[in-house]
């Protein structure tokens, strides 16, 4: 946990600009106060074991703090941000450690020892507060309110990334890339995904507490399953490919990487993936400021079919397979989302600070971001090419079945699907592509 001394001013800076935000924000709403909550305990029904814990990423904006139930964080225009923490009594569980490292010079710190005593902290007037949180983590009068003012201008801007903030995401990605070169050691090796679940979370140091999300390791046609979270405890027979999309946290901060492998069987699949690969580069490349976010995914369809065209899997051109829906079949998600302290950022389709959003593209439901791209946004760039009978099957029924060639989806089938899956910040220039930036520096 020891940040690089050049963590201190960066998140001094950091706070410096949230402090802006929120007096903006707070005079938006007409608030004078802003009080974060950083979350309860939640329990599972009728049963006294409690659900993984979440911290409130209004609160873990502000803190390298994930593991501190009960604590709240007040500011206050012109005044240093306090952060009541809760440091209970408690022989049952390792309580919160008493804060310390480069970031508490920058609060007011109290320590209570009861989560009731945050109240003889909090401000006297409960109504002149903007509280952003859960219902569960009312307290007396301090009941969250979200007032959509506040929310909607915040939540904008923190698509916004701080250098404080790609230094973190930067630090999540050297931890994920190390997982992801452990977890390909292990699919050549042999393992079975459960496997290689546990090679990577070995080598990211993180479990499923502290991943950003839960790791999809995928052999074989389980790639097809887009959200493939079953794990095998033996190896199919024979192994022939490998989907991995697995990420890292760091001090609340996410990294989002997706990578495709095969065996050498000789099968031209590697070399689809390769395909894939220096499409996915080239999108990357069109994170740029004043690109529309939707034209990227839109131009991936292109490029995606352009590919399967290539390997003789579909038969029409790129533009008659995004027209007609057949691209969608084989790439039906969309080509990413905003990426920061969230694995799926907020405010994606923010029209602007005041609210509103801009509409997908028809016919493209599962896009997460329609945003034009500015400096300092944080976004995955994520193509994919899968063979889903499910989707193949509606291709057939929509009648668009001779688009298709049918034997080559049967040659690719067994191999599942393809991502590649990097987070990419926009700035004024060239992309910063912070994964391969990762991989780069493992080697
Ligand atoms: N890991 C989930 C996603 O790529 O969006
Ligand atoms: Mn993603
Ligand atoms: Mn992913």
């Amino acid at each position: 946990m020891t940040p690089a001394p050049a963590a201190s001013s960066l998140y001094s800076h950091h706070i410096d600009e949230l402090q802006r935000r929120t007096a903006v924000a707070l005079e938006r709403g007409g608030f004078d106060h802003l009080v974060v909550p950083s979350g309860t305990l939640h329990y599972q029904v009728f049963d006294d074991r409690d659900y993984p814990y979440a911290v409130n990423p209004q609160f873990k904006a502000w803190l390298p703090l994930t593991k501190a139930p009960g604590s709240w964080l007040v500011a206050t225009p012109g005044q240093r941000p306090k952060l009541i923490f809760l440091q209970p009594f408690d022989y049952w569980h390792v309580v919160p450690s008493a804060p310390s490292g480069y970031w508490v010079e920058h609060f007011d710190i109290v320590v209570i020892r009861r989560p009731e005593e945050a109240l003889q902290h909090l401000p006297a007037h409960a109504g002149r507060c903007a509280i952003l949180g859960e219902p569960q983590s009312a307290l007396g009068a301090f009941a969250p309110n979200n007032p959509a003012a506040v929310v909607n201008y915040l939540e904008y801007h923190r698509a916004f990334k701080t250098p404080y903030e790609v230094a973190m995401m930067r630090e999540a990605t050297r931890r994920g890339v190390r997982a992801h070169r452990a977890a390909e050691r292990a699919f050549r090796a042999g393992a079975s995904e459960f496997g290689i679940h546990l090679v990577y979370c070995q080598a990211a140091g993180q479990d499923a507490g502290d991943l950003p999300y839960n790791n999809i390791v995928a052999l074989n046609e389980h790639g097809a399953v887009l959200h493939y979270t079953e794990r095998d405890l033996v190896p199919p027979k024979p192994v022939r490919s490998f989907l991995i999309d697995a990420g890292a946290s760091h001090h609340g901060y996410a990294c989002d990487i997706t990578r495709s492998y095969a065996l050498d069987t000789g099968h031209e699949f590697q070399a689809m993936i390769d395909a894939v690969d220096a499409a996915q580069l080239r999108m990357c490349d069109q994170v740029r400021a004043g690109v529309d976010y939707k034209q990227i995914h839109v131009d991936a369809h292109l490029a995606l079919a352009g590919i399967l065209w290539n390997f003789g899997v579909i038969k029409v051109s790129p533009e008659t397979a995004l027209a007609t829906g057949v691209s969608s079949a084989f790439f039906p998600h969309g080509i990413g989302h905003g990426i920061g302290l969230q694995v799926h950022d907020v405010a994606g389709f923010a029209a602007s600070d005041e609210g509103g959003t801009i509409a997908k593209p028809e016919g493209h439901p599962y896009l997460r971001m329609t945003r034009m791209l500015e400096p300092g946004m944080a976004v995955t760039i994520e193509p994919g090419i899968y063979f889903i009978d499910m989707l193949l099957d509606e291709v057939k029924k929509n009648g668009h079945g001779a688009s298709v060639d049918w034997a080559r989806v049967e040659a690719f089938k067994p191999f599942g699907g393809i991502r590649i899956e990097d987070d990419v910040v926009c700035t004024e220039a060239a992309p910063l592509n912070l994964t391969r930036e990762g991989f780069a520096e493992v080697g």
